[in-house]
């Protein structure tokens, strides 16, 4: 017997490619099972104020699939358990939250997000709402899924920058270093990286020596290779576990990253005389439409949140764990952050392939 169920969507923090992928592939997988089905706009602002509610259909969701951003708006500044008020401060909603989601009559929640969004879909689910996970980041770091929608297009993104990098830095004999996106986790330094035939990848799993970086430039210079192409992440640290930040401006709890590539150039210069320049890829790497991979595991994430809700399911994040598509508990997700490891085959292969990756160089 099919139930006829009203269920929600909404996509909370920083934005990925596939956002709309999702969003679309649920809402006609729901429409086809005769369900309605509502936008929830600005991460969980729409249950605060039901004016950022819209209804779902065929029409709302045509032809968005290949689109960046998301038909919803998203926020990382929304978390309703932890709500900032003006003047300062922050003051715990989440229980008008919940009475929204029982006023609209919703029986389920899709929420779309990272580590953040994930933990607070916990909290709430603790709290009774019914919530299907969807695990989003450029970062790739949600555990129990084997990659995250949006992480194959900044790793596209940074490589095709590495590879346009290479004939400029070669023409002027200089040092490039390319600053990519990873607060915790170095999976798109590393993946585009290696794919983007580096010299030196910072990572924020493997704390770098300065000492080791100006050393493979050198060697590079002795053996006739005048430049060299640097990536690394936002969020690398040094040996002594220093980050390196423009400034000390908070985005909630957390600092807001920026700015090492900058300070990596010029300790370059300074130990080795090559003249060095930064690009630093930003919001370039999250912008615009996913590739055809991201496109096609976000329908896949959409769909199967369906059919969980479908199956009864509640507190379980939609996961990738080739070649299928599973729902995992959403603590998986929660409790620890999926980083590179420092043993792993991708790691190994940088070094055969005689990159540097900071913490040494001989
Ligand atoms: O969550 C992905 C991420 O890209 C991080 O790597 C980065 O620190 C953060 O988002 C920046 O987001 P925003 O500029 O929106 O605060």
């Amino acid at each position: 017997m099919t139930t006829t169920k009203r269920i929600a969507i909404n996509t909370g923090g920083g934005d990925a490619p596939g956002l709309n992928a999702v969003i679309r592939a649920a809402t006609l997988a729901a429409l086809d099972r005769g369900w309605e089905v509502f936008g929830i706009g600005k991460g969980y602002g729409g249950f605060l104020d039901t004016d950022k509610i819209q209804r779902l259909d065929q029409d709302t969701v045509r032809g968005i699939a290949h689109l960046g951003g998301t038909i919803l708006g998203t926020t990382n500044k929304g978390d309703p358990f932890h709500y900032p008020v003006p003047g300062g401060g922050v003051v715990d909603r989440s229980d008008e939250v919940v009475a929204s989601f029982h006023r609209l009559g919703l029986d389920a929640l899709i929420a779309i997000g990272g580590d953040g969004s994930m933990g607070i879909a916990q909290r709430f689910v603790d709290k009774g709402m019914p919530i299907v996970g969807v695990p989003k980041t450029i970062d790739n770091d949600l555990s129990g899924t084997v990659v995250t929608f949006g992480f194959d297009t900044a790793v596209t993104v940074a490589t095709e920058a590495i590879d346009r990098l290479h004939s400029t830095a070669e023409a002027h004999e200089r040092v490039f270093v390319v600053e990519v996106m990873g607060r915790y986790a170095g999976w798109i330094a590393l993946y585009s990286g290696v794919a983007g035939s580096a010299d030196v990848v910072l990572l924020p799993e493997i704390p770098f020596d300065f000492e080791a970086v100006a050393r493979k430039v050198m060697h590079r210079e002795a053996n006739g290779r005048r430049f060299s192409l640097v990536v690394v992440a936002e969020g690398a640290r040094l040996q002594d576990g220093q980050l390196v930040t423009l400034g000390d401006e908070r985005q909630g709890s957390e600092l807001r990253l920026g700015g090492i590539g900058e300070v990596v150039a010029k300790e370059i210069t300074a130990r080795t005389g090559k003249e060095s320049r930064t690009v630093v890829l930003g919001h370039l790497q999250r912008g615009g439409g996913p590739t055809a991979r991201d496109r096609l595991i976000a329908l896949r994430f959409g769909a199967a949140a369906v059919r969980a809700i479908e199956a009864g399911k509640s507190g379980v994040m939609v996961a990738l764990d080739p070649p299928e598509v599973k729902a995992i508990p959403l603590s998986e997700a929660v409790d620890r952050m999926k980083l590179v490891p420092r043993d792993g085959d991708v790691v190994a292969t940088a070094r055969d392939l005689g990159m540097c990756l900071g913490d040494r160089w001989d």
